[in-house]
């Protein structure tokens, strides 16, 4: 599925390794020849992808075991990373969730902002210098359509003084994906690093496979009708490792097509939500 692109000696890790999208994702770039690093919060559910991709005859991926809703846990995994002085020349930031009820992080932020949004920012950050030494290198972020039906208060970012609602909280967060990958790809123009978002169109995952009413409806639709993870899966890896696409940052895409993804084409609204952003999680991003 890469196209006959040879990513050998190329380092990639995919959050959100274990199920669906992600899983897809990571079985496709190593299938190219790519070295693995599995980013979940599961250690039997990463080290059964390890095995799958070993068994497939691709090189033993790395693990990392990190709740993305927990700032705390993340920065913990950063710094494993770091530690192991490899490269990173693929970051798929993909891990996403979404909740019937409200539900706060371990830090206090509506979990679905804070495992969607924060922790890819957060974590990608901590990445960066090392990413940035790695180019040519690509990050990749996990969107979604449904960001067209969002609004994004600055003064009100995880929507606090609105009633919950479960589609509001997953389209606000990935509505905010989408800025953050213009303003980084803003950023890091120039520096051998591109960054592009995607929507990898209906999955058939396990994102609604939870109690709730909605959730099992959802999750019913999802698995009767939605097309399977590998079929999904290609964007996110025609993005990553598709040489048409080199250089080409700051944008969206769907179905291995770049779209319009409907904001303001005026930066001043992502800068300022990159500051909120990084005041949230608490990092100086002065630099970047
Ligand atoms: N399904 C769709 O139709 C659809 C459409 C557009 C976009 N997307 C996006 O595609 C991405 C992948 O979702 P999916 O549909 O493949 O759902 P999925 O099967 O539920 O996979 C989500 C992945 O994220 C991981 N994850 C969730 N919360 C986490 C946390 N706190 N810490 C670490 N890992 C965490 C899950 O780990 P566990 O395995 O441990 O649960 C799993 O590996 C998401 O960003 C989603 O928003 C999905």
């Amino acid at each position: 599925m890469t196209g006959g692109t040879d990513l050998s000696g190329k380092t990639c890790m995919v959050t959100g390794a274990t199920s669906g999208h992600g899983r897809a994702v990571a079985l496709s770039l190593a299938a190219g020849g790519a070295d693995l690093v599995l980013l979940g919060r599961n250690k039997d559910k990463c080290a059964a992808v390890q095995r799958e991709i070993s068994g497939r005859g691709g090189r033993r991926p790395g693990i990392l075991v990190c709740d993305l809703s927990s700032l705390t846990d993340i920065r913990r995994c950063a710094a494993e990373f770091l530690s192991w002085n490899r490269p990173l020349h693929m970051l798929v930031n993909n891990a996403g969730q979404v909740n019937e009820r409200f539900r706060e992080s371990a830090d206090g932020f509506e979990e679905t902002f804070a495992v969607n949004y924060l922790a890819m920012f957060a974590l990608t950050l901590l990445l960066l210098e090392r990413i940035k030494r790695s180019a040519p290198a690509r990050i990749i972020n996990v969107s979604s359509d449904t960001h067209y039906m969002a609004y994004l208060d600055l003064d009100d970012l995880e929507a606090r003084r609105r009633r919950y609602s479960f589609m509001g909280a997953y389209s606000r967060s990935k509505l905010a994906v989408v800025y953050f990958t213009r303003e980084l790809a803003r950023r890091l123009a120039g520096s051998g690093v591109t960054v592009n978002a995607v929507d990898p169109g209906p999955v058939r995952s396990n994102i609604a496979n939870k109690p709730g009413v909605l959730a099992r409806m959802a999750n019913a639709l999802i698995q009767c009708t939605f097309p399977k993870p590998e079929k999904a899966a290609r964007t996110a890896v025609y993005c990553a490792t598709s040489p048409d696409l080199e250089g080409a940052s700051g944008g969206y895409y769907r179905f291995m097509k770049k779209k319009d993804p409907g904001v303001s084409p005026d930066s001043e609204f992502g800068a300022r939500l990159w500051d909120i952003t990084a005041r949230m999680v608490g990092m100086d991003t002065d630099n970047i």
